[in-house]
């Protein structure tokens, strides 16, 4: 048995023996952490983990239908909350980040608890935590932007436990996990995504207007990254809707559109990153199909900048 099989024995184990025959409740965010979490749990005990995912609306293109179809896999009973409109409704007129940030992390929490009243009493709460979400969450470094990701929930709602059996891990042995467990490759080596996802990719007011271009062009972008052999794609790449307004051309008559800004980003541990010279081919084909084929962007421009100074998301 390899030390990865042993640790997953132990923590089947051990979820067995805390859960008896309860039930657990999950907040899925359809990330790694939560979907290697859900994956464990309902092997260890099928039919006893209750998953909420909570569609806020912000995901990348597509992303909601396949989240659910993955958890259609495994023996959990999943709750699907379409909550589009209500995020749009709380942030509407609201441009300022930590204020996006917070709004969006309160609706979420407020949303999850309606769903887990209306599942009555489940004893436990499970969590994706991993070891280095216990130590970010510790307070040392301070807080540069609120990560909704860890804490808030057990403090509202009234659990017996909670069940964290990543908590121990490192992302790269979430990732080794989540494929002992099965989970598909396009999952596991998924790139990291902001809890508040695409809302902090455009800048000031969220429209579903704005969130439609973003939408359309992060998956442009991703398309033409993910053409690159593995050893040469940047570790987090993405498009941002920026707030600046620039003349453009198309079909003979003058726009006045949005910039549409490319980040991508090599890093060992997202707390430090270095800008990724891509070629310009690559960054030629991007801005051509962004501002060619997306109604309501004027022209691309290419974010150089390192963090620190820059941290990786705009807001
Ligand atoms: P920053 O912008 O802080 O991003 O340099 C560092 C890494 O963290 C991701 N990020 C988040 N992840 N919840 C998350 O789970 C969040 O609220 C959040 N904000 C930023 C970001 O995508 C990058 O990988």
């Amino acid at each position: 048995m390899t030390r990865l099989e042993n640790y997953l024995s132990e923590q089947e184990k051990k979820i067995q023996e805390t859960l008896g025959n309860e039930q657990a409740l999950l907040a899925t965010s359809g990330g790694v952490d939560s979907s290697v979490c859900a994956a464990l749990i309902s092997k260890a005990v099928p039919g006893q983990l209750v998953c909420v995912f909570v569609d806020h609306g912000f995901m990348r293109m597509d992303e909601p239908n396949q989240i659910e179809e993955m958890f259609s896999n495994w023996k959990v009973k999943f709750i699907r909350v379409n909550a589009q409109d209500r995020f749009l409704i709380k942030l509407a007129g609201v441009s300022d980040p930590e204020k996006k940030r917070k709004i969006i992390g309160e609706e979420f929490i407020h949303i999850f608890e309606e769903e887990a009243n209306k599942l009555g009493k489940i004893p436990y709460l499970a969590q994706g935590t991993i070891y280095p979400d216990i130590i970010e969450s510790s307070g040392k470094h301070g807080v540069v932007k609120s990560h909704h990701n860890v804490g808030g929930l057990p403090e509202r709602l009234d659990f017996k436990g909670i069940i964290e059996p990543l908590a121990n891990l490192y992302k790269p042995q979430v990732r080794d996990l989540g494929r002992l467990l099965g989970l598909p490759d396009n999952m596991v080596d998924r790139q990291p995504f902001p809890g508040p996802g695409l809302a902090i990719r455009i800048m000031g007011e969220i429209t579903r207007e704005k969130l439609n271009i973003v939408k359309k062009a992060d998956a442009i972008a991703r398309q033409e990254l993910d053409r690159l052999p593995n050893g040469d794609r940047p570790n987090q790449y993405f498009a941002v809707l920026t707030d600046t307004y620039t003349v453009g051309v198309k079909n003979e008559t003058r726009t006045y559109d949005p910039v549409v800004a490319i980040r991508a980003v090599n890093t060992a541990d997202f707390m430090k990153c270095e800008y990724t010279p891509l070629p310009h081919d690559v960054l030629g084909r991007m801005a051509r199909r962004i501002a060619g084929e997306i109604e309501g962007v004027s022209r691309v421009v290419y974010d150089i900048t390192d963090k620190p100074p820059g941290t990786l998301e705009w807001e």
